[in-house]
Order: structure tokens, then sequence, then C-alpha cells
């Protein structure tokens, strides 16, 4: 029989041993967030629609068109989770996490997964996973560089390096404001030359033209107006810290005058960071500053900053890094039991020796001797132990050192404090 059941378009089975560089990721991510000094919080998988309404914007790709959207059986409209700053500036402002008394509030998420309703290619999933942080409550520019050094540092632990940062500035609303109208106005002046899909973005969202990859836009978006011209003197001089601190950290940059983002909540400092390894898709992770979300959302004035980064994307590259090679796991221990008389001592061996921390496996398939030390000989596993009538009816165990070949018989007694000497 053939089963018709397949994961869903644009989802993942994550598969050992492509596990065990997820967990890897995890683990890297929870060790830059101790060093950072970073907590870690946890959001629902689903939330009130109007959250990402409010937050990333009604025009915005994001919401308008790749949302997976349900109403509950109460009537309430629903959103699975398209991006996670939306819902930790919810959980923020409902919790009080940032108060006067915790000026700042420092979060990270860790794998989490994501929903959009995109069309699937390579590193572009319709459930993806994201990690990331959210540093709320630092108007100073020092908070922008910590996010991206917070960034690199995940990347640089896992050993990867082939990236590329790529940073703009927003201004603010009303420079925004002045900027888009000067852009519209420029990009209507070329409206022949430009292509269908940058025609119908003007209406609705000009700002996304800037993004247009299309070589028919290229020529034109090089020439039109940029942010920077119409920056107020605090929001370039918010920009001029964040890159001489960058320049201090010795952190290599390009300044991308059309970086706008997909998400509307955007002021200041945008930035992503991007990777040759990968295909179209190719940014690692993307962020900036979000200074008047968390009042536009009902909370106290509290500026804010952060980023978030695509897991499957960074295994990606990493695959690519290591040749596609992942470490599996081995265990430390493989019992070879001879028969149904050593299960008892067998299993109670094993026991023993997890409780003092060792991995340990044995046969459940009641094979025999020589296939399951064929089996234990292809785990990669350090030692072999064998369990045949001999051993049981004197106490003792064969004990065989998988790197030497070396064989012994010792009293059962003895064998954890040898194995812990080992
Ligand atoms: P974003 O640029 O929409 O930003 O997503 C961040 C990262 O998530 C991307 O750079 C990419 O690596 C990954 N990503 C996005 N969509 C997909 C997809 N369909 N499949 C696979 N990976 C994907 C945000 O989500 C903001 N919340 C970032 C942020 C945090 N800004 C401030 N704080």
């Amino acid at each position: 029989m053939v089963m018709d059941l397949k994961a869903p378009r644009g989802t993942k089975d994550i598969l050992p041993p492509e596990s065990h560089l997820w967990k890897e990721i995890e683990r890297t991510v929870d060790e830059v967030g101790l060093l950072f000094g970073y907590e870690e919080i946890r959001t629902p998988m689903f939330e009130q629609v109007s959250l990402f309404k409010r937050s990333v914007g009604e025009e915005t790709d994001i919401v308008s068109k790749e949302m997976y959207l349900f109403t509950d059986k109460g009537g309430e409209e629903m959103a699975l989770r398209p991006e996670l700053t939306a819902s930790v500036v919810r959980a923020a402002i409902e919790h009080n996490l940032v108060t006067k008394q915790a000026s700042s509030s420092r979060l990270y998420y860790n794998s989490a997964p994501m929903f959009r309703y995109e069309r699937p290619q390579m590193g572009r999933q319709r459930q993806f996973h994201q990690f990331g942080i959210e540093l709320l409550g630092s108007l100073s520019p020092l908070a922008d560089l910590q996010v991206i050094e917070f960034a690199l540092a995940v990347y640089q632990k896992l050993g990867f390096a082939n990236f590329h940062l790529k940073l703009n500035t927003l201004g603010n609303q009303s420079s925004r404001e002045k900027w888009r109208e000067e852009l519209v106005k420029y990009l209507r002046s070329n409206l022949d030359a430009l292509s269908e899909d940058s025609k119908r973005r003007l209406e609705t969202n000009p700002l996304r033209i800037l993004d247009s990859k299309n070589p028919c836009d290229t020529t034109i978006i090089g020439g039109a107006p940029n942010i920077i011209d119409y920056l107020d003197e605090a929001d370039a001089s918010h920009f001029d810290e964040v890159k001489s601190l960058l320049t201090s950290a010795q952190i290599s940059y390009s300044l991308e005058p059309h970086l706008v983002r997909g998400l509307d909540y955007y002021n200041r400092t945008v930035f992503e960071l991007t990777s040759t390894d990968l295909g179209s898709q190719d940014a690692l992770c993307g962020g900036g500053r979000y200074d008047t979300l968390i009042e536009k959302l009902g909370g106290p004035p509290t500026p804010a900053v952060g980023f978030a980064a695509g897991v499957e994307r960074l295994v990606l590259v990493l695959m690519k890094l290591r040749s596609g090679e992942i470490p599996k796991s081995k265990s430390d221990v493989y019992i070879v039991i001879a028969d149904k008389a050593g299960r008892e001592v067998g299993i109670s061996i094993a026991s023993d020796l997890r409780k003092a921390g060792f991995s340990v496996i044995y046969d459940l398939l009641d094979r025999s001797v020589k296939a399951q030390m064929r089996e234990a000989g292809k785990s990669g596993t350090r030692f072999v132990l064998l369990l045949g009538s001999d051993e049981l009816a004197a106490a003792e165990i064969t004990l065989k050192r998988m790197n030497t070949g070396a064989q012994e018989r010792i009293p059962r007694g003895n064998l954890l404090g040898l194995l812990q000497n080992s």
C-alpha cells in the first residue's frame, strides 16, 4: 500500500542526523544568550490577528497575503504568528516587563516556529524557525551595536564567517514620509520603465519596489532619492554613532540606502546579514529599531531594538560549510547480551552506567551475538561489554575497548571504576 499523506507543502520534517545540527544551533543560541545576559521568552503559537495588523502593518506582504488565519470556535479572528517581535511586545506590555525598576529587558527566543504562506523555495518555507532577541528599553546606539554583536556571536561560534552586514537607517516617521513622497514622485516620473509588479506596488507599497531584483527596476532604483538626505539631526547623529561603534568593534558593513525591510514597525537603524552561500533567499537574519511600537500597542513609551534569524537558512549554510557531514551521536557503551539468561544483569548494568552518565545501548531485537557484535562495531561506540553464560556464572564481564581492540575479562564490580578511568 502506498501512503498518500505528506507533510504540508512548505514544511519539513527535521530528521536525524540533521536534527543534531538543530540541537547544536539551539545550544549555541542558549550559550550566547547567557554570555550577553539575555533570558528566554516563549509566547503562544497564535495570537489575535489585530496584533499583527497593528504592528507589522496591514499593507505589508506578511499581513496582507501570507498569514495563516482562522476563526476559533468562540468567533475570535486568530493568526498563526508570522514573526515574534509583535508577540514579545504584547507580552512585555501585558506583564509589565519594562517598568521604572526594571528599565530594560533582554529577551531571546530559540528555534521558535513561525508561519507565512509564501511560495516555497530553497531557504523559504511556510513553517520556518527563528532565533532572535528583543532588547527593550534602551535608546542608546550601544543597544543597536549589541543586537548586531549578538547575531554575529552565534554565527562565529558555529564556525561560520562568510556573511555580509548591510546597514541602513529609516529615520523617524515624519522624515520617512517626506522621503516616501519624493520617492513616489520620482518613481511615478519613471512609471513606463518600471516592471509590472512595481507599477502595482507603487499604489500599495512603494517602498517594496526598492527590493526589486527585476532588471527593469534596478537602474531606476539606483537613481532614487535616499532616506539619508531626509534625516533630522537626532536620527542622523544616532546613525553616525552606530556606525562609529561598529567600526571600533571592527565589524565591517556596507551602507544600503535602499534596505527598507518588509515590516512597518521600524525606525532608525535597520540591518540584515546576508550570505552568498544561500540562493536568492540570502538573508540569514534581519532586524532593527522599533522605538514607537510598544507605545503604539498601548504600553509606555519604550524604545526597542532586535533581530531574528532563520534557522533553516543557517542549517543550509552549515551543511555546506561542513560538506554535508553531521557528526552522529555515538553511545559510550554497547552491551552484547548473549541470551535471555543475561537480560536481568544486562539491564541493571545499563541502568547503573546511565546513572553514572554513560550513554548505553543494547540490542532490542533478540539477535545473535555475532549480529550484535557487528552492530556494535558499526555504531562507533567506545566500549563493548559482552555478557555470555561464562561471564554471567563468574559475575564477570568482557570489556572490549574499540579504539585499540584490546579485550579483558573483569569482575563486574570493577566495571564502573574502570570505565570512569578510561
Ligand atoms: P524578517 O526579516 O521577516 O524579520 O525575518 C527574519 C529572518 O527569518 C529572515 O532573515 C530569514 O532568515 C528568516 N525567514 C523569514 N521568512 C522565512 C521563510 N519563509 N522561510 C525561512 N526563513 C525565513 C522578522 O521576522 C523580525 N521580527 C525581525 C526583528 C526582530 N526585528 C526586530 N526584532
